[in-house]
């Protein structure tokens, strides 16, 4: 297993790209399923849990294929409508592939994707949803077997805002007969960039981003062309690294106005960040000030960037609060963190983070994909040499973030190293 080395500390400046979201393209890859002709994908970025969906689009009998800087996905020899252990176990969002299956062919044999180091992530938001639209699911074996001769447009309200859970529900109601009316939907840009791209193949949804989204039925859905929007997580990531190191850096190829909460946050502490159209320019070089945030569903501050936000407040003055509300088991960082002298304590879901701690390099362990990130950042923060191994979970998320630290002058290095231990 390969381990990340990283000499702190670190000062970062330059430019770098942020690449095409994670979490947009694998319901997009996934909503190819349903599309008749071939679907052409740009700004799909080359990472861990894309190859597995494209592996598992691949399973089921579809095509795909590279063209330049394209992906090209086409559905129309899908035969097969088991998606097994094997494939889900790796990456839970295979999930995503049981509402498109169900809607195009009618039934789906789907594996119970199970937790995470997270938390439970239970889907019966999800199985709720495509019952209401009429398909008969049954659970045996670790598997879910769903079937529908027709799905039946309805009003369905998500008791809980689930953002895979909406994406699975709007795909199925695509093809579905008559309107169907999504309440308590989840408003991220991933639903939306779904939205932009159901609606190019054919689809009618409308209300994507906001709370309530209606689905007029239609009988096929065709090709479409689709450019993924840039990965807000990895640019806040980024950003963050920034923020913590110090530094002066532009990030380039993103969506500002997809990290407003998370931007304002950090104008709170003090760094200095200016931002236009598709570019934030983060300037971090004076004391900086603790702050209290809470994770919460967009547009409030991500989930997905709590740990790498707790890396940056070790380096803050004052003790910071974090609470995270989304995941429960969403603290595995914290022991790390605590490796490299942070000082934080945990009661529940609230984090209590001292400040102003000078970190030193050790050796630590990649527990999660955004636990890894966090650990990135406070290596590039810490005095001396950080080992962080199991970076697989790292590979997962993000597309070649080492190399992108590196030619922001850290000192970052990757050593693939079959006798790594842990
Ligand atoms: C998506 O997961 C993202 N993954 C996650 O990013 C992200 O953390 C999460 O949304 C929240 O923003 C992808 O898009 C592939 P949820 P998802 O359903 O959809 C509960 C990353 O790091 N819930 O919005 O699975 C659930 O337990 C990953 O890139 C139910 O109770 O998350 C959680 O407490 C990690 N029943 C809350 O809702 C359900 O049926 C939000 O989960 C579904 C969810």
């Amino acid at each position: 297993m390969d381990q990340l080395m990283i000499e702190g500390p670190n000062f970062l400046s330059g430019r770098v790209q942020v690449s095409g979201s994670k979490n947009a393209a694998l319901p997009i890859l996934a909503a190819t399923l349903m599309g008749q002709g071939t679907q052409k994908i740009l700004n799909v970025p080359n990472l861990g849990d894309i190859r597995t969906i494209l592996n598992l689009l691949t399973h089921l009998g579809a095509s795909v294929k590279k063209e330049d800087s394209a992906l090209l996905v086409c559905a129309d020899s899908v035969s097969e409508h088991d998606v097994p252990y094997e494939l889900v176990k790796t990456m839970r969002a295979s999930i995503l592939v049981l509402g498109p299956l169900l809607a195009r062919f009618g039934k789906a044999k789907v594996s119970l994707p199970g937790g995470c180091a997270i938390g439970e992530r239970p889907i019966n938001l999800h199985l709720m949803g495509l019952q209401k639209l009429g398909a008969q699911i049954e659970i045996s074996e670790g598997y879910i077997y769903a079937q529908a001769s027709k799905l039946t447009g309805t009003k369905i309200c998500f008791d809980d805002i689930t953002v895979n859970g909406t994406q699975n529900i709007m795909m199925a109601a695509t093809l579905a007969k008559g309107v169907t009316l999504l309440e308590n939907a989840a408003k991220e840009p991933e639903v939306v960039d779904l939205a932009h791209f159901l609606n190019k193949m054919g689809a009618n949804i409308s209300g994507a981003g906001t709370d309530t989204m209606i689905i007029e039925g239609v009988e096929t859905l065709g090709q479409a062309t689709h450019e993924i929007i840039p990965d807000r997580i990895e640019a806040g990531t980024l950003v963050l690294a920034v923020a913590a190191t110090g530094g002066n850096v532009r990030v380039e190829h993103c969506a500002p106005q997809h990290l407003g909460f998370v931007l304002d946050k950090l104008m709170a502490c003090g760094v200095h960040i200016e931002q236009d159209e598709r570019s934030i320019w983060v300037k971090s070089n004076k004391v900086l000030e603790k702050i209290n945030m809470e994770t919460k569903p967009y547009p409030g501050f991500p989930t997905d960037l709590q740990a790498q936000m707790m890396a940056f407040l070790t380096q803050t003055q004052g003790t910071s609060r974090i609470v995270e509300n989304i995941f429960e088991k969403r603290f595995n960082h914290v022991a790390e963190l605590g490796r490299m002298g942070a000082q934080i304590t945990i009661d529940g879901r609230c984090a209590m983070v001292e400040g102003g701690k000078k970190l030193s390099g050790a050796p630590v362990m990649a527990t999660d994909l955004r636990a890894s990130a966090s650990l990135v950042i406070a290596g590039l923060v810490a005095h001396g040499r950080t080992e962080i191994s199991r970076v697989y979970h790292l590979d997962r998320g993000y597309e070649q973030l080492e190399e992108k630290l590196k030619n922001l002058g850290a000192r970052i290095y990757r050593v693939s190293n079959r006798e790594c231990k842990g």
